[in-house]
């Protein structure tokens, strides 16, 4: 049972200086879906995200990653942050952001080899920027941009992959690649975690949610998180989600019954 299990939180509390920003998070992803956070703006879906790759301090509470501490399976996470909170103006081509993938931290002194290119230049590949290869950064658009990140974590050849909002401020093409390497990675038995805001494309890309607001508001298969219930208590008093509750209860087609369509 154990071995199933990708990333365990316990008890997790975050603050910042107004508070706690998420409180007691408790729950166990399985290894090899695509398993999406889902929950308001301001919810702290960053910060989980965050605290699972040991970029933030817990209050209290602790994470596993493939039942070790963190430091010790830090190679086998790779992190795509937001496409906002990077500097763009950093003058590095595609290329050197992709090698980035290939350091290690306990061998910050060895040179990079013939295999090292190789996989950046296979990874460069795969996002479909090889004749991108050696522009800088800033000169990306930002569908551009997003997958050099992701380039940037296939070249580390993680088992985990953490990505926060990798669909915003892409095009429809980029959108479409994305979600094919997340197919890939799948297939290969690769964990991906992914921060995503769009409740109306929830049901297509996600095998498995994670719903948020500061507290875990549920966890589990589609049916089981997306219910009414869940979804009114993470985006309570939002209007215009009740309609997207519907249409995201017909699009799975769960049974609908006359009191859930009747909001
Ligand atoms: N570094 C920080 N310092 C203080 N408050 C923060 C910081 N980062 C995020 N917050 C606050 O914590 C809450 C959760 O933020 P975040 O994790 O980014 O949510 P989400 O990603 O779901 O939009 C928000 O109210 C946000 O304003
Ligand atoms: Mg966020």
């Amino acid at each position: 049972m154990k071995n199933q299990v990708s990333v365990e939180v316990h008890n997790l509390t975050v603050s910042y200086d107004g508070g706690p920003v998420l409180w007691d998070i408790d729950f166990e992803l399985p290894q090899g879906q695509i398993i999406g956070i889902i929950g308001p703006n301001g919810s702290g879906k960053t910060t989980l995200l965050k605290s699972i790759m040991g970029l933030v301090e817990p209050s209290s509470g602790f994470v596993k990653i493939y039942d070790k501490n963190l430091d010790d399976v830090r190679e086998r996470v790779a992190y795509v942050p937001q496409r906002e909170s990077v500097d763009w103006d950093f003058p590095a081509s595609v290329f050197d952001v992709v090698m980035m993938g290939r350091y290690r931290k306990k061998n910050l002194l060895k040179r990079t080899n013939k295999a090292d290119v190789e996989i950046v230049n296979q990874s460069i590949e795969k996002v479909g920027l090889t004749e991108f290869k050696n522009r800088q950064i800033s000169q990306l658009s930002g569908g551009q941009q997003q997958r050099v990140f992701i380039a940037r974590a296939l070249a580390q050849k993680a088992d985990l992959y953490l990505m926060d909002e990798p669909f915003v401020g892409v095009d429809a093409a980029t959108e479409s690649s994305i979600l094919a390497l997340l197919q890939e990675m799948k297939a290969d038995g690769k964990t991906v975690l992914i921060i995503h805001h769009d409740l109306q494309t929830v049901s297509e890309y996600f095998d498995y949610l994670v719903l948020l607001n500061t507290r875990l508001i549920a966890k589990g298969n589609l049916q089981e998180v997306l219910t009414k219930e869940n979804l009114s208590n993470a985006y309570g008093g939002q209007l215009t989600l009740l309609s997207k509750v519907v249409d995201l209860i017909k699009k799975t087609e769960f049974p609908i019954r006359e009191k859930d369509v009747d909001l």
